[in-house]
């Protein structure tokens, strides 16, 4: 988040011919990329990939992602592509090819003058990770004469203990002050306001405790199905795909303390108590769906088994609800609420903050459940910003109250907002880890998840366009209450 010049560097995508890379990653570096000083000379970027390609097709590959995003015009896009990028083809990854590989990237820093400050980004499925940081640490391309920053996408293992175990093999050769573990969650500009909205106004933060609220609900709902990803996501499911990372994510910094500065380390460490907080999660608090035939904008959709690509007989979570408690001074009783999901109802992401109704009520009754509850919803997709409800008096002679809500949007005040692949990208030129999730945060994180993964039950069948199944209204109705609706 602080911002400081980037220093000349050379950018290697490992996976660069990819979707994730070719769709998501290549726009925002463009965006990032040709915004630096110093053009060419500070910024070269080498794409790797499995199958032998000339430079010459490679920019033309990513000419045509770029101009599919519209990322940039075709001659802007093109004279980029020819001064600054360049392709290496890895083949099997062996031995040889990396050897090949460091000869390459030294070669080119000689040409090009780059002083050897090297980002490494695996944007790779997670069977690939551990052989490329292999393959990189045995070729001696960890080391250099500047510094080394190595950029990890998630899923981050796939359980605590493949976590662990990759952590481990990245820290042979590449310390925890050059290791990046992306979520790009923590790059949306709405994801990092949480920290200044909460700590830069004394209104929400001190009522923001077990005293005041009364609970916290976290929604990240997506329309869409599984699309062409079925390979990913048949295995991986939505614990680990969403829960473990974005959710959990989100959680961190609704629930943490206070922390002592700004400084990476600080705001990561208060991140990581909460995650040490959470109290075991009991079969009773979890609830797994899987998407049904159903509607879409009032189209018909396959269910989650008919998708191309899925087993007929899956067993994978399309949906999650999840009640959690965080055992701590602040939150001790109140519960977060977290839910996620394919073909739901609409694509939000949301937090709610439901506040505790007044103790007296001295106000004519009214039909609706909680209304004399104060509710904050701070919406981070889309149309960002927040809505604060209150109950006020509606004018006339009666005492008649009326509940109206305080508005903010982003995009009302600000525009539209940056990607958040362009934020965190920035962050790794310029070496800052804030939104980057550390190692013990993501080892914490698996934990959490560890008793819902040892023993999932049979995901509930949920139609598509619906908010899931119904037994995730019933974890809220314990209490007393139902989802918020986005
Ligand atoms: C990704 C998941 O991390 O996040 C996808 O792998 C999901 O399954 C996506 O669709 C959602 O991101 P966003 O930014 O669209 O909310």
């Amino acid at each position: 988040m602080a911002r400081g010049p980037a220093e000349p560097q050379l950018f290697l995508v490992f996976g660069a011919t990819g979707d994730l890379m070719q769709r998501k990653l290549l726009p925002s570096l463009y965006a990032v990329a040709a915004g630096l000083r110093g053009g060419p000379k500070s910024f070269r970027l080498l794409g790797c990939a499995r199958q032998p390609l000339t430079d010459a097709a490679y920019r033309a590959l990513c000419l045509r992602s770029l101009l599919a995003a519209k990322a940039a015009p075709r001659a802007a896009a093109k004279r980029w592509l020819d001064h600054s990028v360049s392709y290496h083809a890895l083949g099997d990854g062996g031995p040889e090819e990396y050897a090949g590989l460091r000869a390459e990237v030294e070669a080119l820093e000689k040409r090009t003058g780059l002083p050897g400050n090297r980002v490494y980004y695996l944007a790779l499925p997670e069977d690939a990770i551990a052989p490329t940081v292999y393959g990189l640490g045995e070729s001696g391309l960890h080391e250099s004469l500047g510094w080394t920053r190595l950029v990890v996408e998630k899923p981050f293992g796939s359980d605590h203990a493949s976590a662990v175990k990759l952590n481990r093999l990245i820290h042979r050769y590449f310390p925890e002050r050059e290791v990046y573990r992306i979520d790009h969650y923590l790059g949306k500009e709405t994801v990092q306001n949480l920290l200044v909205f909460r700590f830069a106004n004394m209104l929400f933060e001190s009522v923001w405790n077990r005293d005041r609220v009364d609970h916290v609900e976290i929604t990240v709902a997506e329309d869409l199905g599984v699309e062409h990803r079925a390979g990913y996501y048949d295995r991986v499911g939505a614990l680990r795909d969403m829960v473990q990372s974005h959710l959990l994510q989100l959680l961190t910094l609704t629930a943490m303390e206070v922390p002592s500065s700004l400084d990476a380390e600080q705001i990561r460490n208060e991140k990581v108590k909460v995650l040490r907080s959470l109290e075991p999660i009991r079969p009773e608090d979890v609830v797994l769906g899987q998407y049904a035939a159903g509607r879409i904008d009032n189209e018909p959709v396959p269910g989650y088994r008919e998708e191309p690509g899925v087993d007929p007989r899956s067993r994978t979570e399309t949906f999650v609800a999840l009640a959690l408690q965080v055992h701590s001074w602040r939150w001790h009783g109140t519960p977060f609420f977290l839910r996620t999901g394919k073909r739901l109802g609409g694509k939000v992401t949301q937090i709610v903050v439901r506040f505790r109704e007044p103790p007296v009520w001295f106000f004519p009754e009214r039909s609706t459940a909680d209304i004399h509850a104060n509710r904050l919803t701070i919406t981070l997709q889309p149309d960002e910003g927040f809505t604060l409800s209150i109950e006020l008096k509606k004018p006339g002679d009666e005492i008649a109250l009326v509940t109206q809500r305080l508005h903010f949007q982003y995009a009302e005040a600000f525009g539209p907002l940056a990607d958040a692949y362009q934020t965190l990208l920035s962050d790794i030129l310029e070496g800052d880890q804030t939104l980057f999730v550390r190692a013990d945060e993501v080892e914490e994180a698996w934990k959490v998840l560890n008793p819902v993964l040892s023993r999932k039950a049979r995901p509930i069948p949920y139609p598509a366009g619906s908010w899931g199944p119904p037994a995730a209204a019933a974890l809220l109705r314990r209490g007393g209450h139902h989802w918020t609706a986005p």
